[in-house]
């Protein structure tokens, strides 16, 4: 029995599943209502802005479901250069936004220096938190990039289920417990750490999502972006994908599925930043962000990468990201966060659950850092 007949404290795998598979409008009404009011609760009516720079395309990567893998031989390949990194960052907190995320391919070209330089410069003429998203990148050099001032740092496990990770990572070296260690290792360097999941990958299960749910609760991560599995083309996985539809026990790909991973991440992590994400987005391009506002999430991530570049990173077909640029797009993304009754944040936007870490950790070195 549940305290206070509330059925969603504590919440079992069993329940978890149960409510991954629930259809009762009704009862998945209730499930968006709690996620709603946790939200609000632990996080306040706030939307925060964080503005994404696509810097490289390049990837060392064989990701069997990602259009930008090095197996990829199509695809024209591109790096940004350092001013003009810098130049969209100015643009970015010009539109009023507290965060620049930074995204690559895992591209080794991008030095530890190199990119230490860039944070420098972002951090020394914006006021901008900077996220680093640049894969699976050694341990000097996330500390190095730390140090530079970097603040938080974007690491998705996929999924975690390890069999599963090694049959849509074929042919990597570094297994799926490297990325769980990279995690923490992230979180003791003191970045503000986050991750995520992959909805209705071909093989994944219904208990697979709520092994992933319960396993990034147990992580103590403090952002966590969910997207559906969108099949590209020129991809292996893209093109088994029909075959695995009918499985009864195959997760969908689905936008209520990610509704419900989103709902049920905000009632287990409470304290944690989501993203409404992009792929959710590109399949409900009229009100998927507004519907996962109302659903747990409370940030939003709008593409800034100069166009020309942005159609060649492309992880997955369709992108909204390629109907949104400039100043108009900005002022949409506005009007549809007021018109969900939310208000736009104007600072960096930190999640509670890092803060309340900082605040624990009295021998942190990044305390009384401006946040
Ligand atoms: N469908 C959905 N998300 C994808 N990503 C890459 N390829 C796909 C795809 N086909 C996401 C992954 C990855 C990030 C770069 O983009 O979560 O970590």
């Amino acid at each position: 029995m549940k305290i206070n007949n509330n059925p969603f404290s504590g919440l079992s795998k069993t329940e978890i599943i149960t409510w991954l598979k629930e259809d009762d409008p009704e009862k998945l009404n209730e499930l968006w209502q709690h996620a709603n009011s946790m939200r609000r609760e632990h996080v306040g009516d706030e939307v925060h802005l964080r503005g994404i720079i696509e810097i490289s395309n390049f990837c060392c990567r064989k990701c069997a479901y990602c259009g930008i893998s090095v197996l990829n031989h199509d695809l024209q390949r591109y790096r940004m250069d350092l001013e003009e990194i810098v130049a969209c960052a100015g643009e970015i907190e010009n539109y009023g936004f507290g965060t620049v995320v930074l995204q690559s391919g895992e591209d080794f070209f991008l030095t530890k220096e190199w990119i230490a330089e860039l944070i420098t410069k972002i951090k020394t003429i914006t006021n901008l938190a900077v996220t680093l998203s640049f894969g699976e990148r050694i341990g000097d050099e996330l500390v190095a990039w730390k140090e530079a001032g970097a603040d938080r740092y974007l690491l998705k496990i996929e999924t975690g289920n390890p069999d599963l990770y090694r049959k849509i990572h074929p042919r990597q070296n570094s297994p799926w417990e490297n990325r769980i260690d990279l995690i923490r290792f992230l979180a003791a360097a003191g970045y503000e750490t986050g991750s995520g999941i992959m909805v209705g990958i071909p093989g994944q299960t219904f208990e697979d999502l709520a092994d992933d749910l319960l396993l990034l609760q147990e992580l103590n991560i403090d952002m966590l972006g969910i997207g559906p599995f969108i099949p590209h083309p020129g991809t292996k996985l893209g093109q088994e994908y029909r075959h695995l539809r009918n499985d009864k026990n195959q997760a969908p790909n689905s936008e209520i599925m990610v509704y419900k991973v989103n709902a049920l991440i905000r009632i287990l992590c409470p304290d944690i930043n989501i993203p409404t994400t992009t792929a959710l987005a590109t399949i409900n391009k009229t009100s998927g962000r507004e519907l996962s506002l109302s659903r747990g999430a409370n940030v939003i991530m709008p593409n800034m990468t100069p166009v020309n570049y942005r159609k060649l990173y492309e992880i997955y077909p369709g992108r909204i990201c390629l109907e949104e640029f400039g100043e108009e797009a900005v002022e949409a993304i506005r009007g549809r966060i007021f018109s969900s009754g939310r208000k736009i944040s104007t600072g960096q936007g930190p999640s509670p659950s890092y803060l309340y870490k900082l605040k624990e950790n009295t021998n942190n070195k990044y305390i009384g850092r401006r946040l």
